[in-house]
């Protein structure tokens, strides 16, 4: 008899507790799907903009041929690279992807140096290798001004072994 009373109490319980947990695993179920929803939105986006960069507006513009003095370098974070004025006024746009292995550089005004947070490489104001270990210069892009606007083709980085002047525009 009290088996019985007892059984009778949990009876009603038990398709309440299933209810709620059938409950919950909708909720996880749910929010699982809006997140994988929204994580494929991401990638898609990312990847469309990659795709315009490539195809539609292959040129950044990076300033006004006068807003530039020998010596300056311009970061133009957009494109991921530097815009460089060299001492004869020869403009080069560098990759601030380090050639060792892949860290993002950054330009020490005080130090006139490209360096690495990684290892410590270092890469002058054209790019080429102060200090290993890396072993190559930066990649390039070219770049062209027109009417004193200067465009960089963020389409084509150029890999190269070594710095010369077809590397460089001026006016
Ligand atoms: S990644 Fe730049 S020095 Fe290693």
């Amino acid at each position: 008899m009290e088996q019985e009373q007892h059984l009778q109490l949990d009876t009603p319980s038990q398709p309440r507790r299933r209810t709620l947990l059938n409950r919950i695993w909708a909720l996880i179920a749910l929010l699982a799907f809006v997140e994988l929803g929204w994580l494929s939105s991401s990638l898609l986006r990312a990847r469309k903009s990659r795709y315009d960069r490539r195809q539609g507006s292959r040129y950044v513009d990076a300033g006004r041929v006068e807003s530039f003095k020998a010596g300056d370098v311009k970061a133009i974070p957009e494109a991921l690279l530097f815009l460089a004025c060299l001492e004869d006024n020869r403009f080069i746009a560098l990759s601030r992807t380090c050639t060792h292995l892949g860290c993002a550089l950054s330009w020490d005004t005080a130090e006139d140096k490209f360096v690495c947070p990684c290892h410590g490489s270092t890469f002058d104001r054209a790019g080429v290798v102060l200090t290993s270990p890396a072993l190559r210069p930066l990649d390039f892009y070219p770049v062209r001004i027109e009417d004193g606007q200067i465009r960089i083709d963020v389409s084509n980085s150029q890999r190269r072994e070594s710095f010369d002047a077809s590397q460089t525009t001026t006016v």
